[in-house]
């Protein structure tokens, strides 16, 4: 059988290259410009792969909105801000917010809208779902305004590329992808790990065991400092939610779902969307060393609960019909119940150093340890 185009590519990429790390795969089988995962596929909603909160419930979008507007009167509600989304899939969350934000007195009118989306197909997509608005699209946070600017994102930095190193026979390898001729398909394999990236393996994380792994993102890293950077320059606060794990840690979260449903990571690069747990530890230090207020990390649940889910789940419902209300609450109770979404599920934040506390969250990170 010859492979789909998006595995041909592949492996004459590693018959030129040798064996790819995971994140150069994830780079190519998500974003690759004609046959990337999100190029190509629609992945979002019950007929696609995954469901995210925004598309579950509207509420999420309005919270997230309604906290960026406490935070700009915070800021003494200054005139112009830039409005800033990363990765916003079909747009859902910032129609939400802006929706809930007509409510505070000129807040829209000092918001300028920008997103920063890598896919030319979701563009698309978000311009439909954000209509008669300006919106300006960015590859990376270094071409945004240099205004101050509150930032969000929702999942993200999970969809950032990770590097795998696996702590073999005393010395830490880089798990990486070759092409096995025999069988004609991806198969996994691991190379010399590069020094820059063993010295990223923290101590907290304890001493490694044979066939310990451990996850690095530098995209991530770069992102979050380039965000920080931008923030403590002009102003602003950020807001990111995602799934991971508070401290670092060894393990394999690189993860691949399809229909809703795991799937083998290697078996159908471009088809199936691609994943690993946030290491929020690494991203909060990173803010910190930016010279940045750091917050959290807290879980979805309690965040969403102390910004006052419940009371906007009822206001909302006063004017629903019964199945409106209905979806409304399995909607909410899905993005707070731990079982669910609710502790999986965490919120970090990031502001300038004259904002020293934010709704939702105690004191920053580096007081709250003191
Ligand atoms: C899992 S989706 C989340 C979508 C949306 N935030 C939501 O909650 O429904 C990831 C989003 O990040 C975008 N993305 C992935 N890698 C990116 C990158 N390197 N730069 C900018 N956007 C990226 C994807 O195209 C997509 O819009």
């Amino acid at each position: 059988m010859t492979p789909a185009p998006l595995s041909q590519y592949l492996r004459d990429l590693i018959a030129a290259e040798g064996p790819l790390s995971v994140a150069r795969y994830m780079q190519e089988a998500l974003l690759h410009p004609a046959h990337g995962y999100y190029t190509r596929r629609e992945p979002f909603g019950t007929d696609g792969d995954f469901i995210t909160a925004p598309e579950i419930c509207q509420v999420f979008g309005e919270l997230i909105g309604l906290w960026s507007a406490a935070v700009w009167q915070q800021m003494g509600s200054p005139s112009r801000i830039a409005l800033v989304e990363f990765g916003p899939g079909r747009g859902t969350l910032m129609a939400d917010a802006l929706r809930a934000v007509r409510i505070v007195p000129g807040f829209t009118d000092a918001a300028e809208l920008h997103l920063v989306e890598a896919s030319p197909r979701l563009r698309e997509v978000q311009r439909a779902a954000l209509p008669d608005i300006d919106v300006t699209w960015h590859d990376s946070p270094a071409s945004l305004p240099p205004c101050p600017a509150l930032m969000i994102g929702n999942e993200f930095f999970d969809a950032l590329p990770i590097h795998q190193l696996v702590f073999l026979s005393g010395t830490w390898r880089e798990r990486s992808i070759g092409w096995d001729r025999s069988e004609d398909r991806l198969a996994w394999t691991q190379k010399r790990a590069g020094p820059e990236l063993v010295e990223l393996v923290p101590e907290t994380a304890g001493p490694p065991e044979e066939g310990d792994i451990f996850e690095i993102s530098t995209v991530a890293r770069t992102s979050m400092a380039e965000i920080a950077r931008h923030i403590r320059r002009h102003g602003g606060a950020g807001l990111f939610i995602d799934y991971g794990h508070g401290r670092s840690a060894f393990g394999d979260t690189f993860q691949a779902v399809q229909c809703h449903k795991p799937a083998d990571p290697l078996a159908a690069p471009g088809s199936a969307d691609l994943t690993a747990h946030v290491d929020f530890d690494a991203l909060l230090s990173g803010i910190g060393a930016e010279g940045c207020n750091a917050f959290g990390t807290v879980t979805q649940g309690a965040f969403l609960s102390a910004l006052g889910i419940e009371h906007r789940v009822e206001q909302l419902q006063r004017n629903a019909t019964a199945t409106q209300a209905a979806s409304l609450r399995s909607g909410a109770r899905r993005l707070i119940e731990p079982a669910e979404m609710g502790t999986l599920f965490k919120v970090i934040a990031v502001a300038a150093p004259g904002i020293p506390e934010l709704p939702g969250f105690g004191p920053p990170r580096d007081r709250a340890r003191a």
